[in-house]
């Protein structure tokens, strides 16, 4: 079996100062990346000053293991931030092939206690800050005509009580996902999300029962860090996915469409007694992009062209 590597290659994994970052940098400097820790350091909700010992004490542990890496204490929420991210590893080791979005906060409340400054810190961490470091890298990458992006949303986002910014901000990383992955310009770039599941300071937060015994002792972190390695690198099979990932299990999560109903004289009456249908999974498909979606059901509302409607590629 030949072994996945990365030498010659540079890597910025974000929040890399504990957690799970920790061991996505460690992982692939462990594999011959050269790899920017960016970690700001503060609390698990985002609070405190910031620091920029968690960031150092990862590129200490890096080194001891014979790996090469460098500190970043930026905070990956703001354009300044992402931007100066990306240009430290640019002047260290002159490319960018992987990124690693995964900085990341937690905090809870119910929707309607949320302060407005809780949801927008949120949602800045995780999506302006996917989008901030992103942005800076994907430019890197068109440059270089190759590149690799592990973002990470979560899998909240099938439903959990108490977190409605954290979902919210989770969810946006599909998109964001599934939006670059459509850009990569004919250059061999791949985007793709996991959803991981880790016993991290996070978790640590859970209350205390069997739940969280089960996540101590099956989920570490270093679970998940294999897999994104794998999506990281050169043979990254696929872009534009999302994966549940957690205690060594890896599972494809995706938006399927099921075929529905089509009212030829659409009443509020004709869905009631439609509902079956439209509710029904059975016979669903997992289109690759929005004309794809378009074109499972534009012959039954009045399409006659040969080929299904483009609305993108037709102008
Ligand atoms: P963690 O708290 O150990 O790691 C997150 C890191 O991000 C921290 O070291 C923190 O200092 C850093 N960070 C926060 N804001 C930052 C900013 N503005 N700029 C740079 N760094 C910043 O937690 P964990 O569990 O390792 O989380 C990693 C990612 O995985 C997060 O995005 C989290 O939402 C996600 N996740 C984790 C799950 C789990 O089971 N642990 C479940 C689902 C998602």
């Amino acid at each position: 079996m030949s072994e996945l590597r990365f030498d010659g290659q540079v890597a910025v994994v974000t929040g890399a100062g504990g957690g799970l970052g920790r061991e996505h940098a460690r992982l692939l400097a462990a594999r011959g990346a050269r790899v920017l820790v960016n970690d700001m350091g503060g609390g698990p909700d985002g609070s405190g000053k910031g620091s920029a010992k968690p960031a150092e004490a990862v590129v200490a542990e890096i080194e001891a293991e014979g790996g090469v890496a460098a500190p970043s204490a930026e905070s990956v929420a703001t354009p300044e931030g992402g931007r100066v991210i990306v240009e430290q590893a640019l002047d260290l080791w002159g490319r960018v092939d992987v990124l690693v979005n995964n900085a990341g906060i937690a905090g809870g409340g119910l929707f309607h206690e949320l302060p407005p400054e809780q949801v927008e810190a949120m949602l800045r961490v995780h999506v302006l800050g996917a989008y901030n470091v992103g942005r800076a890298a994907w430019a890197a990458m068109l440059d270089q005509g190759y590149g690799r992006v592990v973002n990470t949303s979560s899998n909240s986002v099938f439903g959990l009580p108490g977190t409605a910014h954290y979902i919210t901000a989770k969810a946006a990383i599909i998109g964001f996902t599934r939006a670059l992955s459509m850009e990569r310009a004919g250059h061999d770039l791949k985007v793709n999300a996991v959803m991981p599941m880790a016993y991290t300071r996070l978790t640590a937060m859970l209350p205390s029962g069997r739940f969280k015994d089960w996540l101590q002792e099956h989920y570490g972190p270093e679970r998940v860090a294999p897999f994104v390695a794998f999506l990281a690198s050169k043979q990254a099979p696929c872009s534009g996915e999302l994966f549940t990932v957690g205690g060594g299990r890896v599972a494809r999560v995706f938006l399927g469409v099921a075929p529905g109903y089509t009212a030829a004289d659409p009443s509020p009456e004709a869905y009631r007694d439609h509902w079956e249908e439209i509710m029904s999974p059975t016979g669903y498909a997992i289109p690759a992009d929005s004309q794809e979606e378009i074109a499972l059901y534009s012959g039954e509302i009045g399409w006659e062209g040969a080929d299904s409607p483009d609305p993108n590629r037709a102008t």
